[in-house]
């Protein structure tokens, strides 16, 4: 009987854990694979988070998140020590996720020692280097090194066709993100307290309509968060509406966002919400207004409007299935695309429709087998 091979996934950050934990859970179910799980922690709250809740255990952590980290140092530092991790395991192949400074240096620190990449949402492109920023050219860089390219849609795919990346490499397997939120929405209803610790805002905003609020985006620093910020104030004027807003660990995103709507008694600055109670926010809230790409996928399959804060966006099928607009950082482009979800029900209900153009929550499952059918075919080769 042959071994087990030997895969190293790589990640660091929230969202990738959230997308790649149904990925090693599958690996861990089959047989053919030795899954070995390192993780950066580029963030580190914000990925423990996940961590725990999907009981995930790393075989390596290389705690490499420092406050106010800069893109080259993180990126060195990135590069020099996941080299070292895949020179000790000597794995047969490497998962990387998405588009963040991790998923790039272990594609780039494998393919420096001839490892096969295999990508998880890949070929999503906005066409613009610096919307998103730098994740853009992050995963670019990845479909240039990928052995295997995980399109979650056939738009994913095509636009790797387009870069002359050979068909038999391109796979549409859906996002992993819909089998995370499957997969916690099971839990959650088991067990309703894993996501009750939002009551008390609940309670309190009871008679409000509630806005979810979440943004990060490099791109948006200085004056788009400030617009951001202003955009959120305005809106807050009205009595009738509350927002409920978890504010992520970039002391460039807390600084702006604590001074200009910490005293507003309508709007909640929360902390980052676990994954169990991100959903819950997800699934209370009338609006979700995001810069985020996880959040782009996920509200759509709830049936949430979803605006997003970004010039341009990698992720279009959601804008053109209407459930998702872009509407950029400007102050009263948000403002007036918010009242009108608001006040007008036929916009309000063209944006509020459950569709799932990301995925169908059996990703993971596909990602597995077609990584299996690679391993099993390279085997059969040498024998
Ligand atoms: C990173 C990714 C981005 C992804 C985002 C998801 C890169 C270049 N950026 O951006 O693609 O969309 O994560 O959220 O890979 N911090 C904490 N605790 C945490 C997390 C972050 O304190 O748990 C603070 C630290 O001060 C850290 C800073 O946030 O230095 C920035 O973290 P970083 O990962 O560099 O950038 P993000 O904006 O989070
Ligand atoms: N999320 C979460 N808690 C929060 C905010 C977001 O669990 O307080 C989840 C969200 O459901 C989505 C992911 O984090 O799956 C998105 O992460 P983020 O916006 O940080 O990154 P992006 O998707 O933009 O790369």
């Amino acid at each position: 009987m042959t071994q087990p091979a030997k895969i190293l996934v790589i990640f660091g950050t929230r969202p990738e854990a959230i997308k790649l934990f149904p990925v090693i859970r599958a690996l861990q179910a089959d047989p053919r694979f030795t899954p070995m799980v390192c993780v950066s922690a580029q963030h580190r709250q914000m990925l423990d988070q996940v961590l725990d809740i999907a009981a995930i255990k790393p075989d390596y952590d290389l705690n490499l998140m420092q406050p106010g980290q800069t893109l080259d140092g993180l990126t060195a530092a990135l590069l020099t020590e996941l080299g070292k991790v895949m020179d000790a395991e000597q794995p047969a192949r490497v998962i990387v996720q998405g588009d963040t400074a991790t998923a790039m240096a272990g594609a780039l620190a494998a393919y420096y020692r001839k490892i096969p990449v295999d990508h998880v949402e890949a070929g999503l492109r906005s066409g613009n280097i610096y919307h998103p920023w730098p994740e853009e050219v992050n995963r670019k860089i990845i479909g240039t090194i990928a052995s295997l390219h995980f399109a979650p849609t056939q738009v994913a795919a095509g636009k790797l066709l387009a870069e002359q990346v050979p068909a038999d490499r391109v796979h549409v397997t859906g996002n992993t993100v819909i089998d995370a939120l499957k997969w916690v929405q099971t839990r959650i209803f088991a067990k309703p307290s894993l996501a009750g610790d939002l009551a008390d805002l609940e309670h309190m905003f009871a008679d409000r309509r509630i806005i979810g609020v979440t943004c990060h985006r490099r791109e948006s620093f200085g004056d788009g968060m400030a617009n951001i910020a202003e955009a959120i104030r305005r809106i807050a004027q009205r009595r009738d509406v509350a927002v409920i807003f978890p504010v992520h660990l970039n002391p460039n995103v807390r600084a702006v966002m604590g001074r200009a709507l910490g005293q507003l008694s309508n709007v909640a600055l929360i902390e980052p919400l676990d994954y169990p109670h991100f959903v819950r926010l997800l699934s209370i809230a009338e609006i979700m207004l995001t810069d985020s790409g996880g959040v782009q996928e996920e509200a759509p399959a709830l049936g949430k409007p979803v605006l997003v804060m970004r010039e341009t966006t990698e992720r279009p099928e959601g804008v053109t299935a209407g459930t998702a607009k872009l509407v950029g950082t400007d102050v009263a482009r948000i403002v007036t695309e918010i009242f009108t979800l608001l006040d007008d029900k036929a916009a309000y209900q063209a944006m509020a429709r459950a569709h799932n153009p990301f995925g169908d929550g059996q990703s993971a499952r596909r990602i597995v087998e077609l990584i299996g059918n690679e391993v099993g075919q390279k085997l059969g080769h040498q024998a």
